[in-house]
């Protein structure tokens, strides 16, 4: 139940909040008969839907010492017993209906997934013991490979979902964008890399970063990314697997917005664009990256093949595109439409997913954001330039 800072949820308020999800948007309004398992629960578990109601306040979800885990734990159980008997039942009305939310509940499991690991992780941060939520042994591939860079064709492109299979609503509608040739970097940004930008005063330079990226980094004394620890010279990282040596070559984690841009500043070049990255992205593989099926829980060092690596898994990667709606979105009707819609304002969008995000979540017009100071995801950096 702890909650660390109030992005971070407890692991128990994220089960709870995901059977509320598949009880208030298809079994209340769809299975006959249905009676909710606590009239209390809509209030407490409700993350952000104004159209469903009130609700207990984000920053004290770690407060809620009751309901305890074991009532969480039947509420789930009655939750899946009664989506289980309507999904095999005979009563075809709305079936459509039902199936469209039911793959919107699901993708949203896997985002609160996603969640409970980064969440677990700050809060094991905050413990002075620095526990490892699962133990894992040091990689072996320790040894990177050279960053290149790779030349992508522009002109009038087609960008977003197309349509065929699940996407949320803010990946479309699909439509045309003008992109002038660009380069791509062959790999993710390192941590030695990213070193060399520390050693080099790179949080003590104003002129690599943006004003409220600056008044940040005074505000929040940032000196290194986040989970990082120096100790005479040596740098260690917090992990999954709990406290370990700072490999070099591994993809560089746990940066924000302003970091990712004050470090391609430093190096002379910049962030792609989301439609750069998305275009881009035909170039790489799916199927090869590490996602949360890996079982590793940290990013690894790039594998040493020709072409663009690490597209998809390891770390999410800041673009410089602000999230704003496509051309012709509109969110959805009722309740739903507050899913991602009403959060276009403020935040940036990162793509490709991370080891901490299910394989069959992501897609290469999947759009995640968050505010440009937020460091706790498995976010790192991709670096584009001019031609
Ligand atoms: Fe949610």
């Amino acid at each position: 139940m702890v909650q660390s800072m109030p992005e971070v949820s407890p692991t128990k308020w994220h089960l709870a909040h995901t059977s509320w999800f598949f009880e208030t948007f298809i079994l209340k309004p769809y299975k006959k008969g249905y009676r909710e398992f606590d009239p209390d629960f809509s209030y407490l578990f409700n993350s952000y839907y104004n159209a469903i109601g009130d609700r207990h306040c984000r920053q004290n979800r770690g407060l809620l010492s009751r309901p305890t885990v074991r009532e969480i734990r039947d509420y789930r159980r009655h939750v899946d017993e009664h989506m289980r008997s309507l999904a095999v039942s005979s009563d075809i009305a709305h079936s459509e209906r039902i199936a469209s939310l039911l793959e919107i509940g699901i993708h949203h499991e896997q985002q609160h997934q996603e969640l409970m690991l980064t969440d677990i992780k700050h809060v094991f941060w905050v413990n002075p013991l620095r526990p490892a939520y699962l133990e894992r042994a040091i990689p072996e591939k320790t040894e990177g490979v050279a960053s290149e860079w790779i030349a992508v064709i522009g002109g009038l492109r087609e960008i977003g979902h197309d349509g065929v299979g699940f996407a949320f609503d803010n990946e479309g509608p699909r439509h045309q964008e003008y992109i002038a040739p660009f380069e791509i970097a062959s790999r993710l940004v390192t941590n030695g890399e990213f070193k060399r930008f520390i050693l080099a005063g790179g949080y003590q330079k104003p002129e690599y970063w943006l004003s409220l990226g600056w008044a940040t980094v005074q505000a929040e004394q940032w000196r290194a990314p986040l989970y990082w620890l120096e100790s005479n010279g040596e740098w260690h990282n917090h992990t999954l697997g709990g406290l370990r040596p700072i490999l070099d070559d591994e993809p560089l984690c746990h940066v924000s917005f302003f970091e990712a841009d004050a470090f391609a500043r430093w190096a002379g070049v910049r962030l792609p664009t989301e439609s750069e990255w998305e275009i881009a992205s035909a170039l790489a593989d799916l199927r090869i990256g590490a996602f949360v099926e890996s079982g590793a829980f940290h990013p690894g060092v790039a594998a040493d093949r020709p072409g663009l690596q690490q597209m998809f898994g390891e770390v999410w990667q800041w673009t410089s595109s602000a999230y704003s709606p496509y051309p012709g979105y509109s969110p959805a009707k009722g309740a739903l439409g507050e899913y991602n819609g009403k959060f276009m304002c403020n935040q940036y969008v990162l793509r490709g997913g991370s080891v901490a995000t299910s394989r069959t979540h992501i897609r290469k017009t999947y759009r995640n954001f968050f505010p440009p100071a937020t460091r706790w995801q498995f976010s790192g950096i991709r670096l584009a330039r001019n031609i």
